[in-house]
């Protein structure tokens, strides 16, 4: 490999980075969101684009500004985040899920903006599919990252998310601490991947995560 190739070591490599939350709509008015500030994806894709990889970021609910030169696709709730990505699936070689997706979805949307008629109003959620689960079903030879957000028992959950995902790794974030996580610029990390040793990497900013992390994937697809 010549001198550039060395520093584009995602060069020829399709990925495709889901960052931000969705949002459920209850009425034409209302939803039902999360705190993610998409942050942590975007610094994804904007690091494995330097790296030489073919970007594709499908976004949630964020407030940050397409990055330059980076296909960005924006939707808002899970059905239309998992349609966005599965349509893309076949050709990606790496498909990593930062997006915050809402496990449920309101069953019976309001065509009108609901009154305040009763003292008490009961919403019914149904179940959103699990996107990565899915996809972890039917991958073939594609790199799939997953991220969880626990507030306690992060260890076993993750575990036990990145194998019943079928995932290559996964990416615990332990939000019970403020100064990390949702909405932070830093965070503090656990990578876990199939017979492998943990890596902790300790608070620093979301750049230099996705660096590492990114680092781990291209070690990983070497092997
Ligand atoms: N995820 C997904 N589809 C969903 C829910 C989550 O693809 N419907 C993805 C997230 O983007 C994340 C990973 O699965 O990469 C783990 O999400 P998390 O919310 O931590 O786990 P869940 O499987 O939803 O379990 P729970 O919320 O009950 O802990
Ligand atoms: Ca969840």
């Amino acid at each position: 490999a010549n001198f550039s190739d060395k520093n584009k070591p995602l060069k020829g490599k399709n990925i495709l980075v889901t960052a931000g939350g969705t949002q459920e709509r209850i009425d034409p008015v209302r939803f039902i969101g999360n705190d993610s500030s998409g942050k942590m994806g975007f610094a994804i894709a904007i690091e494995a684009q330097k790296l030489g990889a073919n970007v594709t970021l499908v976004s949630g609910v964020s407030k940050l500004p397409d990055p330059v030169g980076i296909t960005t696709i924006r939707v808002k709730t899970a059905v239309e985040l998992s349609e966005a990505i599965t349509r893309r699936f076949d050709e990606q070689n790496i498909l990593i899920m930062a997006a915050a997706v809402s496990d449920y979805r309101v069953q019976n949307v309001a065509d009108q903006k609901i009154k305040k008629d009763e003292d008490t109003l009961t919403l019914t959620l149904e179940k959103n599919p699990d996107i990565l689960k899915q996809l972890g079903k039917i991958k073939q030879d594609q790199y799939l990252v997953g991220f969880a957000a626990e507030t306690q028992n992060g260890l076993i959950n993750a575990q036990e998310k990145l194998e019943k995902k079928n995932l290559n790794l996964l990416v615990l974030n332990d939000v019970s601490n403020a100064a990390i996580g949702f909405n932070s610029n830093d965070n503090e990390v656990t990578l876990l991947r199939p017979q492998m040793e943990n890596i902790f990497i300790k608070q620093t900013s979301k750049k230099q995560i996705a660096r590492e992390l990114l680092n781990v994937v291209i070690s990983d697809l070497k092997k």
